[in-house]
């Protein structure tokens, strides 16, 4: 395959970007999107130009690190996958690529298309936690849990922290990874001593990183990775409402 580049350049959080165009020249459709601009930083490097900065990690689908716009889409046009599993085949020969960094206030952008996204793990740090006892491991059957909430705290805690859902709201709203996060733990019973300070901290914490508020247009869910549902933000809401009330 031959593809055409349109690759958002930008050399740190102070310049303005701009796109460039890239030749991407014999592409096995079996690459994936990130071995594709590899090949894409070889030639670059070959002939003394500066690569194009890209986030990567596991390569497998678990870190979220892979983060980027593919022709306006948050990882690209594949449902549920993230960039690093894109692969070429997604793509028509001869096709053009806009290539985006997310594009929101709270993630400025480091390099081309790395952007800081510290913002999610001060909010972490602000109550994505539980208490534990140090000492030997207590046996899993002490700890009885309904075969529901455990299925629902799974697939909750599925979510890798990419930030598809903030570049896709047009609020840049963070409230489907802070929902995960907390339905995470306020589904177990691990999760009940800081229950309460945990939500009022984590919200807290959102609101001052300058995400924007959730408006109901599901584009978050509907370009998540890991297929977070939006009923977590209802979940967190509830359990909002009740720490203030009860706190
Ligand atoms: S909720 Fe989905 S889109 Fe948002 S950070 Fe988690 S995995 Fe990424
Ligand atoms: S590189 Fe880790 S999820 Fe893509």
């Amino acid at each position: 395959m031959n593809l055409v580049l349109k690759v958002w350049r930008q050399k740190n959080q102070n310049e303005k970007g701009s796109f460039e165009t890239y030749q991407a020249k014999n592409v096995s459709p079996d690459m994936s999107f990130l071995e594709m601009l590899d090949e894409v930083n070889e030639d670059l490097i070959k002939s003394s130009k500066d690569p194009i900065a890209f986030d990567h990690d596991c390569r497998e689908g678990i870190c979220g690190t892979c983060s980027m716009y593919i022709n306006g889409r948050a990882h690209g046009p594949v449902k549920a996958v993230t960039t690093c599993q894109l692969h070429m085949r997604s793509f028509k020969d001869g096709e053009t690529i806009i290539i985006e960094p997310w594009r929101a206030a709270a993630f400025p952008v480091i390099k081309d298309l790395v952007v800081d996204r510290s913002s999610f793990e001060r909010i972490q740090q602000a109550g994505g936690f539980v208490s534990v006892n140090t000492g030997s491991v207590v046996d899993a059957n002490a700890i009885p849990i309904s075969k529901i909430n455990a299925d629902e705290a799974f697939l909750s805690a599925a979510c890798i922290g990419c930030g598809a859902c903030v570049a896709a709201c047009k609020n840049a709203s963070a409230m489907l990874f802070v929902s995960a996060k907390v339905s995470q733990y306020a589904l177990l019973p691990q999760g009940e001593v800081e229950r309460k300070q945990r939500v009022l901290n984590m919200v807290a914490q959102m609101d001052k990183e300058g995400f924007g508020s959730c408006t109901n247009t599901e584009a978050c869910e509907a370009e998540c990775p890991k297929e977070i549902k939006v009923s977590n933000i209802a979940r967190m809401n509830r359990e909002y409402l009740t720490a203030k009330l009860f706190s």
